[in-house]
């Protein structure tokens, strides 16, 4: 196994997570080198001798041989990850939206310069599945993928129903433990379902598609009434994101608020717990979960990353080599 010297971009709650993770594997031969941080001023929890804010520190450091990047803004996510790459650098990343906003360029850039881009944590956190969908069904082919993809509105919808609590304040709970974006509409407004639901798409079926292709609604309409209504009937509210091959051979895939009923394998799948089922040919259905969200539930897929690196792993993308002509259902099924 190789050593793994990280530069690592980013020290927010999964970047300390990780740091926290990783002091506790001792077993994993991966060491924090340097970590790359914006803010000079802010307090954090660990000595100012282990940062760095100038990122030529890091890409000059010819010991760092895995860049994990951690960071907020997906645009200089995607500027820190292409370099990486381009100077024969793996990279772990756990940005979900410059993943999906940069699919294809990703893909070609790690053909081209053969270096590794892993992004487990980027979908659903601790749910190892896009490992599971690159590697498991090679030949039982996929059929439909959907689920919870995103921990905060999940946990949310749990409070406002469960608990009574107030839309802003369960809002405010999902902040406090970490689980929301620093921009909360790209969670309440199905945004980064979204973003994880295209990721999916592409391991699952191997079709890449823009965020602009995607339909997605959230729940922040989601008011009293639809609150009574799913009391009154026993249902609850879930986000749910899916996509699935139609008779056409054509795909559709969106991300909607949905009512579930009890026997839905989604309606036990509360707090900022995500859930994702499976169905193909032969095996009919599977089911995932895991937390979605949250420092130590992220930080472990990130891990799982980095250790994959350490032998070498790399996704081989092998539903996008296999697809042929496969296009976007122009229709959105809105019988929900
Ligand atoms: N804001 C995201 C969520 C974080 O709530 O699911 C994990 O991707």
């Amino acid at each position: 196994r190789k050593k793994l010297n990280i530069g690592l971009f980013g020290f927010g709650c999964v970047g300390f997570g990780l740091y926290e993770v990783l002091q506790k594997t001792p077993g994993l031969k991966a060491n924090i080198k340097n970590i790359c941080v914006k803010d000079k001023d802010k307090k954090r929890e660990i000595g100012a001798e282990n940062f760095t804010f100038n990122k030529e520190d890091i890409f000059n450091d010819a010991e760092i041989n895995v860049i994990v990047e951690l960071i907020d803004d997906a645009d200089a996510a995607y500027e820190i990850v292409t370099r990486a790459l381009k100077s024969g650098k793996a990279v772990v990343s756990a940005n979900k939206k410059m993943i999906a906003e940069h699919f294809e360029e990703l893909l070609a850039l790690q053909r081209e310069y053969k270096v590794p881009l892993l992004y487990e944590a980027a979908c659903c956190a601790s749910m190892p599945i896009i490992r599971n969908l690159e590697e498991y069904y090679d030949n039982d082919l996929l059929e439909s993928i959907q689920g919870i993809v995103n921990g905060s509105t999940n946990y949310i919808l749990t409070k406002t129903f469960k608990d009574n609590l107030s839309y802003e304040d369960a809002l405010k709970e999902a902040q406090e433990k970490g689980f929301a974006e620093s921009n909360p509409i790209l969670d309440t407004g199905g945004f980064d379902a979204k973003y994880k639901l295209l990721i999916l798409l592409a391991h699952s079926f191997g079709y890449i598609a823009k965020p602009d292709d995607l339909f997605n609604i959230g729940i922040n309409n989601i008011g009293g009434l639809e609150l009574k209504y799913a009391r009154e009937k026993g249902l609850k509210i879930k986000l749910v994101a899916q996509a699935f091959k139609n008779l056409d051979g054509s795909i559709s895939a969106f991300v909607l608020p949905k009512f579930v009923d009890s026997e839905d394998r989604l309606f036990n799948v509360d707090d900022v717990f995500n859930g994702v089922i499976t169905k193909t040919s032969f095996a009919d259905e599977q089911f995932f979960v895991g937390k979605g969200a949250g420092a130590h539930p992220t930080a472990s897929a990130v891990l799982s990353d980095i250790s994959a690196l350490s032998y070498d792993y790399q996704y081989e993308y092998k539903k996008i080599a296999q697809q042929e002509d496969l296009s976007l259902s122009d229709d959105v099924n809105l019988k929900v």
